[in-house]
């Protein structure tokens, strides 16, 4: 049997851990484990190589993938798929595995319904995005990353009379930000899922202010594109000298936290254990603390709800 992996989309701390195990155990089962290298684009381009053990030495601590990843436009053209699916034949490749988003299941798919290729997906975003799995690998070093980060803008915070807006990555996904204002003690929690309220949040505010309060932490998601307004407000409806920082994309590096490393080991264990099953078309899970699959239209048809206990433990951040 033959099996290949590659990652797609936007990279994630834990891919790296998660190639180590997939050279390792499809070794350990008597399967010919292969690299795509570059996502789709690599696989239309028959970027494929065999793996070995020397391809994996010394990794498991490095963040991003060292097989890369892309975005890829062209392989929404039928002519390149054609060619990603003869690159794949040439190779005997029987399963791909793939770490990335929905978006790069719903092409997975596609490749699968075109030419009946078979695929297992591993979530692994840092977004945490993903409909049927509560974890997505990446997601803790990113949120450590972030929370590092902030720890250290509260440094400077502490300093002076200021606001300051910290922007998270998450796309339209607010468990970034969510999470990390829970657990940086910011004042200010804005996503795209809840609704929040700047009159009530003002009034509370000035009230801090007469009691005593120095400075503000607000963390803000990408997905609502507010974070310049939020500082502006801070400055007009406050009275408070702002900054804003983008964090951008340092949370996506970083090296696997622990917990993204065994996540890694876990997500791949059972993708193979799925593919030796001859399981088709699956996407692995997290759930309920247990690995478990569900088919890829399940994950790919649905759309990712931020757990509601989350988002009523932030209320009082929002409004
Ligand atoms: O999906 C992961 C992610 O990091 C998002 O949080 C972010 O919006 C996007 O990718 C950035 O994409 P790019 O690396 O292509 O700029």
């Amino acid at each position: 049997m033959n099996i290949a992996l590659m990652a797609s989309g936007g990279d994630c701390s834990g891919m790296n851990p998660a190639t180590k195990r997939f050279v390792e155990y499809s070794l350990e089962k008597n399967i010919t484990p292969y690299f795509i290298y570059e996502g789709l684009e690599g696989l239309i381009d028959g970027k494929i190589k065999k793996a070995s053990y020397t391809d994996v030495s010394g990794i498991i601590y490095r963040g991003g993938t060292i097989i890369r990843s892309s975005r890829s436009k062209r392989f929404y053209e039928k002519k390149y798929r054609k060619k990603a699916y003869e690159n794949l034949l040439k190779y005997n490749i029987d399963t791909v595995v793939v770490m990335g988003g929905d978006g790069s299941f719903r092409a997975l798919e596609i490749l699968s319904d075109e030419f009946g290729i078979n695929f297992i997906g591993i979530p692994a975003t840092i977004d945490n995005d993903i409909y049927g799995t509560e974890y997505c690998l990446g997601v803790d070093t990113a949120l450590n990353v972030i929370r590092s980060a902030v720890d250290d803008i509260r440094d400077t915070a502490s300093s002076f009379n200021r606001a300051f807006v910290i922007e998270t990555m998450g796309r339209e996904c607010g468990y970034l930000a969510l999470i990390t204002a829970l657990t940086s003690g910011a004042e200010m929690c804005l996503i795209p899922e809840a609704s929040y309220n700047l009159d009530s949040l003002k009034k509370k505010f000035l009230k801090q202010i007469n009691e005593g309060r120095k400075y503000f932490i607000a963390i803000v998601a990408e997905g609502l594109k507010i974070s310049k307004e939020i500082k502006e407000w801070f400055e007009r409806e406050i009275g408070f000298e702002s900054r804003m920082t983008v964090l951008g994309h340092i949370q996506r590096g970083g090296n696997p936290t622990v917990f993204d490393r065994l996540a890694a080991f876990e997500f791949v264990s059972c993708a193979i254990d799925l593919a030796i099953k001859g399981e088709k078309r699956k996407i692995v899970v997290y759930k309920n603390s247990k690995f478990n699959s569900i088919d890829s239209k399940i994950v790919t048809s649905n759309t990712y709800k931020i757990d509601e206990r989350l988002i009523h433990l932030a209320k009082d951040m929002m409004e």
